[in-house]
């Protein structure tokens, strides 16, 4: 899986650095061009002639090679690597990343980097559970980056605690499992709906809702980042996308949002509904805009029922075609979110409940539990957005794989 990789291995301060040669010998055995950048903390624990010899390419240290004056573009850098290791992460270099503090070589990559970040702290147990730190991780999570936990130990202080950094084997393990999952996708077209609808009432005025697009978003890019082609309908949403492999499909009202998936639909392997579409919209939209003065009475906006856009696409489906709908429930969540996967037959939904804090609509996380049609249920934790979409891709994905093997 990691034959021909791009990685850049960022070594920082920490006696785990030596674990960090280990780690780089794994990775070229298995066939990946990687480049080591270290920080000059890294150098006082480990010397860059073992890496260089080590990769076959010089290291990485400072802005400019000395003796030559040569700019090392942490940008070019960003852009090669198909992924980025920083292994092992120290307490500083963490801090400096989730701050954006870039005031060496390794933080200005880390910050130009478009590919997937995994971070393996190694520190102190006291530096660990600092509120400092967790906190510091805690936003790393939050910028997507894979943070590889710590194991307990006896550590270099001979304190014995949390802190020590994962094995190599392990870290390279973490790795291939995840070139294995992002080639899933290769060749497969993904349509996906976001964000809410708008039903206009008059030219300023509309019925909306709260939904942000986070988790259409994310899922987008997550089924990118795994080679899918990404087509994603979506409702008026402040975020922008980042693969250049997603087409964005700008709609306003549900009647335009499935005027736009029936025209993809017929050339998708995988629908992923999660906009938040306007059930009903206003019988009429006024021409002007409805005054305030020139009426007596109170008026009242007659609705009619919006088309929907998941059952529509479901009666359509084909049998090689997967759909995967959401629902968000309030009460009898999981008959409400079973019968919702039957009525619109769909092959998994995904529900989410309004009961859980700091999840669902314009929050960052999510907590979700994922139905199939064939009657299996998973229970997922709250974590965010990014992860909940490579959860849902995993499972559509493996039980695909596992549908194909039985054949
Ligand atoms: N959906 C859709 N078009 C609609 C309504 C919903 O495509 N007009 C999709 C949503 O994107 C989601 C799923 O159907 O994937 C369930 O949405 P939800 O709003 O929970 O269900 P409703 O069918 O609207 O049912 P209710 O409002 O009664 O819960």
């Amino acid at each position: 899986m990691l034959k021909g990789k791009h990685i850049v291995l960022g070594i920082t301060g920490g006696i785990a650095a030596y674990k960090s040669v280990s780690l780089l010998r794994l990775l070229v055995k298995a066939g990946a061009e990687v480049q080591v950048i270290i920080t000059p903390n890294g150098k006082e624990f480990i010397t860059p002639v073992t890496l260089s010899a080590l990769s076959g390419r010089p290291v990485i240290s400072e802005f400019f090679t000395a003796n030559t004056g040569q700019w090392n573009s942490h940008v070019d850098l960003g852009l090669w690597a198909d992924a980025m290791v920083i292994a092992p992460a120290t307490a500083s270099t963490i801090a400096k990343m989730a701050n954006g503090v870039a005031d060496n070589m390794l933080i200005t990559s880390y910050l130009s980097a478009r590919s997937q970040v995994f971070v393996a702290p190694a520190m102190d147990l006291d530096m660990m559970s600092h509120p400092s730190t967790t906190c510091n991780i805690d936003k790393l999570r939050s910028y997507g980056n894979i943070i590889i936990e710590p194991a307990a130990g006896e550590l270099a202080s001979h304190l014995v605690g949390k802190g020590r950094m994962e094995e190599p084997e392990n870290i390279f393990k973490i790795l291939e499992d995840y070139f294995r999952r992002h080639a899933t996708l290769t060749g497969k077209k993904v349509l996906v709906t976001a964000g809410p609808t708008y039903e206009k009432i008059d030219p300023v005025r509309f019925i909306g809702n709260y939904s942000s697009g986070k988790m259409g978003y994310a899922i987008a890019e997550e089924a990118a980042a795994r080679g899918a082609h990404v087509t994603l309908v979506s409702g008026p949403v402040a975020i922008k996308t980042t693969n250049p492999d997603i087409e964005v499909i700008n709609v306003e009202s549900a009647k335009e949002m499935l005027e736009a998936c029936r025209q993809h639909f017929d050339d998708t392997d995988i629908a992923i509904m999660t906009a938040a579409v306007a059930d009903y919209a206003p019988a009429e939209c006024a021409e002007v805009k409805i005054k305030r003065e020139k009426r007596e009475d109170t008026p009242v906006l007659k609705l009619v029922k919006n088309p929907d856009i998941a059952a529509t696409l479901g009666a359509m489906k084909r049998n090689d075609q997967t759909m995967v709908g959401f629902a968000l429930e309030t009460d009898n969540e999981q008959a409400n979110a079973e019968d919702k996967l039957q009525r619109k037959n769909l092959d998994y939904i995904v529900l989410n409940s309004l009961r859980e804090p700091g999840t669902c609509f314009g929050t960052d996380n999510n907590k979700v539990s994922i139905f199939s049609r064939d009657g299996h249920r998973s229970d997922f934790g709250i974590k965010p957005k990014s992860a909940v979409a490579a959860d849902i891709l995993d499972i559509i994905t493996s039980d695909n794989i596992q549908s194909l093997k039985s054949e």
